[in-house]
Parts: C-alpha cells; structure tokens; sequence
C-alpha cells in the first residue's frame, strides 16, 4: 500500500517527511496535457499549414485529458480530487496576499488555493478553445465531427475567440510557472520535481494524513459512459454532409473549353458577376483570344452561375467573393490569395509540376473539390539530377 502514507512508518510528525500527494494518473494527466498544449501552440502558430492534422489531434487528445481530468478529480486519490482543493475566495485572497508580499506562506500539502483557481480557470479556458477549435474546424475546413453543423458564419465567430482564448492560455501558464517558481523559492519546494515523483515534503508537526485512496473502476466506467455517448453523439453529427460543400458534377464542355489553356478552375473560386463578365469578354481573356460559339459559351455560362462562389459556404469560396477591383476576373488577384501566398518564393511557381501561379493544382492536390484543405497542400520539390 504504497499509495497511502498513513501506512508509511515515517508518519510520527516529529520529522519533516515525504508524502505521496500524486498519484500517477493525476501526473500522467499533467505531462500529458504539457504536451498536447505545446504541440497545440507550435502548430498552430509557427508550423505550415499542412500541419493542421497534428494541431487537430492535439485538440482532440486535450478533450479526452479534461474529461478525464474531470472523472478523476471525482474518483481519483486524496489531493486529485476536486473537493480537496476548492477554496472560499476568502482563502484564495488571502493565499495570493501572502504569494504578493513574499511572507513565508503557509504550507498546502495538496493544490494551495491559488493554485488551484489556476486549474479550474485552465479547465475553462481548455475547454473553450477545444469547442470553439472544433466550431473553426467544422465551419471554416469543413472538416472533422461538426463539418455538417457548423456553417462558416459561426466559424467567424468562433475563430477569434479561439485565437483570444489561446493568449490567454499563454498568459496563464507564464503566470502558473512563476508561481511555481515563486512558491518554491518562498517554501523551499520543489513543485516540479513533485509532479513526476509525485511525492511532496511535508513539513515538521503535520499530523499524520487521512489519504482517501482512488476508485480507478468507477472511473473507468465513468469515463468509458461519457466516451460511448458523447461520441455517439458527435458520430451522429459526424453523418451530416460538410454543411458548405455541394456535389459538382462535371462538365464536360467546361473541362475541355477551359482547360485547354491552363486547368479548369472549380467555379466555387469566383462570385458570378465575375464569371458572367469573363463569359462575355472571352475574346479579349487576359490578353488572349478564347471566344467560344454561342451555344457552348452559353452552356458553360450556365454550368459557371450555377455553381459560383455565392451557392457555396467553403473557406475558398466566401474568401474569393472579396475581389481586387481593379481585376475583379482575378482569383489570384484577390486579397485573400495574395496574403495566403505572399511567403512563396515567386521562383517557386516556375517549378516543374507548376508552372504558373494561378496553376492552383500544382500544389494544391483537393482543388477539384473546392476544399483547399491544408493537409492536402503539397508543393512540388525540385528534381536534382
Ligand atoms: C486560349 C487559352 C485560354 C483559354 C481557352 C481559357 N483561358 Fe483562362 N486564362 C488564360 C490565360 C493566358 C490566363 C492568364 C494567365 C493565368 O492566370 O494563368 C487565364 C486566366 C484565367 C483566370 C484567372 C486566373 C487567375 O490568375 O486568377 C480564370 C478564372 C480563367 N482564365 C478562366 C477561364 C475560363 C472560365 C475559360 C473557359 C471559358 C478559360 N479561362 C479559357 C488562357 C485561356
Ligand atoms: C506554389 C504552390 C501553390 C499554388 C500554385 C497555389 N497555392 Fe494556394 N496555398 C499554397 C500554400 C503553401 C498555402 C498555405 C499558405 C499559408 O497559409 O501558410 C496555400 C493556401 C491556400 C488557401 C488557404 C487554405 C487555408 O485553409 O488556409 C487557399 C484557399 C488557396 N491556397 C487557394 C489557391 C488557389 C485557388 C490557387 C490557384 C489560383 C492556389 N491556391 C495556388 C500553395 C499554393
């Protein structure tokens, strides 16, 4: 019975001793959302975009940390359970007196109460940016379990909260290491080395603990319940069609027309008043002549209104809506085009497999859907001989 340091010979309260204050899932769980958070940060902010699938998994192994977190902090030993650490704001104002003015603080063999606001403000704001995380992905990528439910107007919404929640976050943690740092300075502790041994100091005179021990079944089964419903039900919402995606059906008199000279562009990538104006100015296309008899400029016409950027909800397609007045024809003259590939080295469209940049399936190998994702990007690299 290692777990339980009333059992432990040393629990006389004459001698400062060592107690096993964390159990392993609750040191397991810590790590492990170090990491997903870390990796959640990295991708998101520094690492192209077609990393979006690792950043999308850091999301959802942060979800399955927090429910789990949330069972455990019922069922879990002693100091992992939430009722051992929720304070009165009475105490937690006091305790962050104490921390501000550096006196010597009182000793908390758990969680102390600012620490633990820490945790329940963590919990929180995790479990804002992996919803809304979720809204972005769904409404925006027209991906994962909410594809079908979110359109790309709450995608609009959600992303900025995302973004505002996750400085937060950043903020919290550099505020969460300096009091641990701090802390340890003032009670001599060491509160990482702690968290992977899972064993804390307890100082002279503490009388021995009342150490209530973990009900890892309960939570099992607790877990394993939230898990079958809660992903039953995004397994339901998961069946819905990705709400801004229609199906386009070829056509054939479009494909061979216009992509003759360079690769028929998904008609989602323009609004219609653009494409009705390139359809009657086919004589005069970007300095060449591409005139079309009537009856086949007028089916193509067609095909092209029919399914515009208007009729769809895709990131490409409510982007590309906002064109460059002065080449309102233009996709890649659009301010959103010439922001998203203002990194590429113009030296790189002329690789082979390219060649121009509005060759959009060059590296972009979903342009037939009209999706863009950012998995699916793929720049062609130089063929050394
Ligand atoms: C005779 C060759 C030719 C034909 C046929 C042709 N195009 Fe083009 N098209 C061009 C050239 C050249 C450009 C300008 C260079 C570029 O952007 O690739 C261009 C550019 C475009 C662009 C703008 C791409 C960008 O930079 O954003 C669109 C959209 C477009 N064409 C649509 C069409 C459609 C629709 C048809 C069929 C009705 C068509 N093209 C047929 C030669 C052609
Ligand atoms: C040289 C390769 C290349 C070509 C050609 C290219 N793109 Fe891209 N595109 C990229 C890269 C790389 C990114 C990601 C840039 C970033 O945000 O870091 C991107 C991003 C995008 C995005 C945003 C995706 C998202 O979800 O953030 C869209 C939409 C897009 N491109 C559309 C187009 C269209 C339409 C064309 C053709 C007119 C085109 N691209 C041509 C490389 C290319």
């Amino acid at each position: 019975m290692s777990d339980n340091p009333t059992q432990n010979k040393a629990e006389t309260g004459r001698e400062s001793r060592l107690v096993k204050v964390w159990d392993l899932p609750t040191r397991v769980f810590h790590w492990s959302l170090v990491s997903m958070v870390f990796i959640g940060i990295i991708t998101g902010y520094i690492a192209p975009e077609w990393w979006m699938g690792l950043h999308v998994w850091a999301g959802y192994i942060t979800v399955t940390l927090l429910v789990f977190r949330l069972v455990w902090g019922m069922f879990g030993s002693e100091y992992a359970r939430l009722e051992t650490f929720t304070f009165s704001p009475v105490h937690i104002l006091e305790h962050m007196k104490e921390i501000i003015s550096l006196r010597p603080v009182r000793h908390y063999i758990g969680h102390n109460p600012s620490g633990a606001v820490m945790i329940f403000a963590l919990l929180f704001v995790l479990s804002v940016i992996t919803v809304s995380g979720l809204l972005v992905l769904g409404g925006e990528e027209n991906q994962g379990p909410l594809a079908g439910a979110a359109s790309y107007a709450i995608s609009e919404i959600a992303a900025p909260i995302h973004n505002i929640f996750v400085i937060i976050l950043i903020a919290m943690i550099v505020m969460h290491v300096s009091g641990v740092i701090l802390e340890g300075k003032l009670t001599g502790e060491n509160l990482v080395s702690s968290m992977f041994t899972g064993l804390k100091r307890v100082p002279k005179g503490t009388p021995p603990l009342v150490h209530r021990r973990a009900r890892p079944f309960a939570a099992f089964l607790v877990t394993a319940t939230f898990f079958a419903i809660g992903g039953s039900l995004l397994a339901a919402f998961a069946t819905m069609p990705p709400s801004g995606l229609r199906h386009l059906p070829a056509n054939e008199t479009y494909e061979t027309e216009c992509g003759d000279c360079h690769a028929a562009f998904h008609p989602s990538l323009l609004p219609a008043k653009s494409w009705a104006d390139m359809m009657a100015t086919l004589d005069d296309h970007f300095g060449e002549d591409a005139s079309l008899d009537a009856e086949t400029a007028n089916e193509i016409a067609l095909y092209l209104a029919e399914y515009a950027g208007e009729e769809w909800d895709t990131e490409a397609a409510n982007r590309f809506r906002v064109l460059d007045p002065k080449h309102p024809m233009q996709i890649t003259a659009t301010p959103y085009w010439v922001r998203k590939h203002d990194e590429i080295d113009p030296e790189t469209f002329k690789r082979k497999g390219i060649g121009v940049k509005s060759n959009c399936s060059g590296c972009h190998t979903d342009h037939y859907s009209g999706r863009f994702d950012d998995q699916k990007i793929k720049i062609p690299e130089v063929k050394v001989k």
